[in-house]
């Protein structure tokens, strides 16, 4: 089983859920936003996606049937500035990725999209046959990677999985591997530097959103409930049940204040706050309109209430670190 992107945040968690599930997680990743220290459930192998010799070693020395694809560059912000950089390192690096599991007989493929590929698209249910507008680069990139996928499948046979993620939080609550970016963008881990004075404030980017409390609104899944569904994904595939697309969320959005408000409530500490101006990119509410993925996969997501999933990444932000 070929982890790229194991040593990140969701990556390592999939590989912990992999090795309980019986798999060895083999982890290829270069490094750049992930960490050694975080590779704890299976063999390691430095590299890019990008140098395509080197994932064929990978590839010939370990002979994986199944390939999962986390690794990718993320940030929402970073991709309106730098497009170019997503496009090359997400969508050209997919495709090395993807020609290598085709030319070493891989059947079946697990990816990590998002639902920033629907685009801001007001009182518009979000399932998987809403149309797909994004409006960054980060989610064009990863529409971009699932209509490759779509024609490799139709003519090379690689058989896929994709998951459109809503907003990721929380951490393993055995505290082996948590979120840990550097520097860090998302809003829980930033919320609680803010807490414990690790910065000086929280930057609310934007108070004037059509939303209640006028901030964007996300909906917010625990990691340990979306790695299980990965494991599902995998399955389904094994089971040859063919190709689909689940999102994964709850469907229940949350805006910046109030995810603001429980950390305050779960810490027991004030959060403190300024409020500037919107982010390029941002969309203002996106949250799944699908359960998809509780009929047909079976995944009961059991962590992911905003509560929970802030305690779990309370307890990491204390104790734990990476280093490379
Ligand atoms: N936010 C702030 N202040 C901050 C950081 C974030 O107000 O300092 C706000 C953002 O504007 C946004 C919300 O908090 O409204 C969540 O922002 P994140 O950066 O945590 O997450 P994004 O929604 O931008 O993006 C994340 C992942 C993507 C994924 C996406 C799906 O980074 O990989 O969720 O929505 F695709």
């Amino acid at each position: 089983m070929l982890v790229t992107g194991g040593a990140g945040y969701i990556g390592s968690h999939a590989c912990k859920a992999l090795k309980q599930a019986g798999y060895t997680p083999v982890t290829f990743d270069n490094l750049i936003t992930g960490w050694k220290d975080a590779v704890k459930f299976g063999p390691f192998e430095r590299g890019d996606l990008l140098d395509r010799a080197r994932v064929n070693e990978v590839f010939a020395k370990y002979k994986p049937t199944a390939v999962m694809h986390f690794a990718a560059l993320s940030q929402v912000g970073e991709s309106m500035q730098i497009p170019g950089k997503y496009w090359r390192n997400n969508v050209f690096g997919s495709l090395e990725l993807i020609d290598a599991a085709v030319e070493f007989g891989v059947k079946n493929f697990v990816f990590s999209s998002t639902c920033a590929t629907y685009g801001d698209q007001d009182n518009v249910v979000l399932d998987e046959n809403s149309v797909q507008l994004p409006i960054n680069s980060y989610g064009a990139s990863k529409r971009a990677i699932e209509d490759i996928l779509a024609n490799y499948s139709e003519s090379n046979g690689l058989n896929h999985v994709i998951f459109r993620y809503f907003n990721v939080a929380g951490g393993d609550p055995d505290g082996e591997v948590g979120e840990f970016h550097q520097p860090e963008t998302h809003l829980v881990p930033l919320i609680l530097d803010a807490i414990d004075g690790k910065r000086d404030a929280l930057t609310i980017f934007g108070t004037d959103y059509e939303t209640p409390d006028g901030t964007c609104i996300r909906d917010y899944v625990h990691v340990c409930d979306l790695v299980d569904a990965h494991v599902l994904g995998l399955k389904w595939l094994e089971d040859g049940k063919g190709d689909r697309v689940f999102n994964l969320g709850t469907g229940k959005g949350f805006s910046v204040r109030e995810v603001m408000d429980a950390a305050a409530y779960v810490t027991n500490r004030v959060v403190p706050q300024i409020e500037g101006e919107r982010r390029a990119g941002d969309c203002t509410k996106l949250v799944s309109g699908s359960v998809r993925a509780e009929t047909e996969l079976g995944w009961k997501p059991n962590r992911s209430n905003l509560e929970t999933m802030i305690k779990d990444a309370w307890r990491w932000h204390q104790n734990g670190h990476f280093e490379k």
